[in-house]
């Protein structure tokens, strides 16, 4: 394993790990929803697509250049319960670049359970992983995503209108990030 920083991290509510092969029917309650689904690049999944996700998620355990994502399954503390997932990317490792996207369960949405993961996960990524820049993106309409990277405390740095298909529409893109120099003001 070749990793920046020590897993799992904990916060005060939630645990944030590496994948399990037993997470299978956790992934299935919220990856074949539509719901869930609508803003990520893949269609509600079939439970034998998901087994397979499953097993290639166990071998990204590295945080590498080649830009495996690092997938880290959320836990809430209390009960053990896996409620999403977090994922970074290394998009360039010489110029310390990296990228986050999530997806929660949507029993447990709304209770700031997203906030609290990539808050820990975006401290560490910066503060012991040493990254330079992390950004962030989604399609313009995936409101609770951008409020998202608005309270983490990223920057609208893009919005490119109509820049490709997506789902049978036109998509509009929004990029936000934050420098690690920014992160340390407001988490120092
Ligand atoms: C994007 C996503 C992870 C955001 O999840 P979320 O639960 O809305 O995010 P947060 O953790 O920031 O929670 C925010 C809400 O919790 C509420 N909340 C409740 N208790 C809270 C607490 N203790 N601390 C902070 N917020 C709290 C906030 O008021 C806020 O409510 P609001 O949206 O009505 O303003 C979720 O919508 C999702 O998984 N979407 C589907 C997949 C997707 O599109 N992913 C992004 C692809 S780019």
């Amino acid at each position: 394993m070749n990793l920046p920083f020590e897993l799992p991290l904990e916060t005060d509510r939630l645990v944030l790990r590496l994948p399990r092969a037993d997470d299978v029917d956790a992934l299935m309650e919220y990856s074949a929803d539509p719901e869930v689904c609508r803003y990520l690049p893949y269609e509600p999944r079939e439970r034998d697509e998901i087994e397979k996700t499953m097993e290639r998620r166990l071998g990204f355990t590295e945080f590498t250049p080649e830009g495996h994502p690092l997938f880290l399954h959320v836990e809430i503390k209390e009960t053990g319960e896996m409620i999403g997932e977090f994922l970074l990317f290394s998009r360039d490792v010489e110029a310390r670049q990296g990228e986050i996207g999530y997806v929660l369960n949507p029993r447990f949405q709304g209770k700031g359970y997203a906030l609290e993961a990539a808050t820990a996960l975006m401290d560490i990524a910066f503060k012991v992983g040493n990254l330079h820049r992390i950004e962030a993106k989604c399609s313009a309409p995936n409101q609770p995503s951008y409020k998202l990277m608005e309270k983490l405390g990223m920057r609208r740095e893009a919005h490119f209108k109509e820049q490709a298909l997506f789902k049978g529409d036109w998509d509009e893109l929004l990029i936000y990030a934050i420098l690690q120099r920014e992160w340390r003001e407001l988490h120092p």
